[in-house]
């Protein structure tokens, strides 16, 4: 037995600090995250379908694993093919063979009406573009955002393309200071940060330098469904929000905009575009938090 920690004793990480003044808070937050989760457990039985479920099982966590592995090769299989004059159609086709082929499907396709197997996302428009007959260019800065589901586990990744790899410097600097939100963002996803944190850093890693992040889309818990609690959004304050516990998968996926956050959806329902027409990037990777940090499962 281990004596429980009054609120006068030193604290257990070792800051000679006493207890109520160092870790108390934390520890109590963890704690409450643990019991709201096992109440519902109790609730109803684990079953892979089970949204409310934030916490994942080992066998959970292989299996993900191995569909945001997938996921990987699927952009791997297409950074050649990812050529001026091709359209988004063909993107979609070529990603929407390989999934089916690797014995696994397109989680988009049919996902409250979506049409087509993957998302296309072209300069201004921010998310959930749709392929069609349009023509990449050269200059042109593209979005990928691949889903897959493999044996009931889902894996989530997006990445820019730049299309005959020449582009502005302007638009050079937001793909590129976009994926360095991620990376930054990632950095933050560990045991004891809270959700916030991660938002934290990524608005004002994007203000700083001019741009401003999108508010209208957030990241998600991923892996039993395609978007699961907790929302991660990719602003807000430090310290707020979920605490971060080992065995949650998310994704971080910020969209960062050259001009205002501000975005609209077109009369197709689904393809969100800058409100004001500027130029948008989006990068993202599914995570597993580990006891040390984090895992980037897609990468
Ligand atoms: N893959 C997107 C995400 O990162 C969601 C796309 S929803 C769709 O959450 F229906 F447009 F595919
Ligand atoms: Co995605
Ligand atoms: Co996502």
């Amino acid at each position: 037995m281990i004596k429980k920690l009054s609120r006068n004793d030193p604290c257990w990480c070792g800051s000679g600090k006493k207890y109520k003044h160092c870790h108390l808070n934390l520890d109590r937050r963890k704690i409450g995250l643990f019991q709201r989760l096992s109440k519902k457990a109790q609730k109803q039985p684990r079953h892979p379908t089970d949204s409310r479920i934030i916490i994942k099982t080992d066998e959970q966590i292989a299996g993900i694993r191995k569909s945001c592995q997938l996921v990987k090769k699927i952009f791997e299989m297409l950074e050649n093919r990812i050529v001026p004059g091709i359209t988004t159609d063909q993107i979609n086709g070529w990603t929407h063979r390989f999934i089916l082929d690797h014995g696994a499907f397109p989680a988009p396709l049919h996902y409250k009406n979506f049409p087509k197997s993957v998302c296309t996302s072209i300069n201004n428009v921010i998310c959930h573009g749709i392929p069609d007959d349009t023509v990449l260019k050269e200059g042109d800065i593209l979005n990928v955002d691949v889903t897959t589901v493999l044996k009931g586990y889902y894996g989530d990744s997006s990445r820019m393309y730049i299309i005959g790899g020449k582009t502005t410097p302007e638009a050079m600097r937001l793909v590129k200071t976009t994926k360095e939100c991620l990376n930054i963002g990632i950095e933050q996803a560990k045991p004891n940060n809270t959700i916030g944190d991660i938002g934290h850093v990524i608005q004002h890693y994007a203000e700083v330098r001019g741009y401003s992040i999108v508010r209208d889309y957030a990241g998600h818990g991923v892996g039993l469904r395609f978007h699961e609690d907790p929302p991660v959004n990719h602003f807000g304050e430090a310290k707020s929000g979920p605490i971060i516990v080992p065995n949650m998968v998310f994704t971080i996926e910020p969209m960062v905009n050259i001009g205002g956050y501000k975005s609209r959806t077109l009369d197709d329902g689904w393809t969100a575009v800058t409100a004001d027409g500027s130029l948008s990037a989006q990068w993202e990777h599914t995570i597993l938090i580990t006891e040390s940090g984090s895992e980037v499962l897609t990468k």
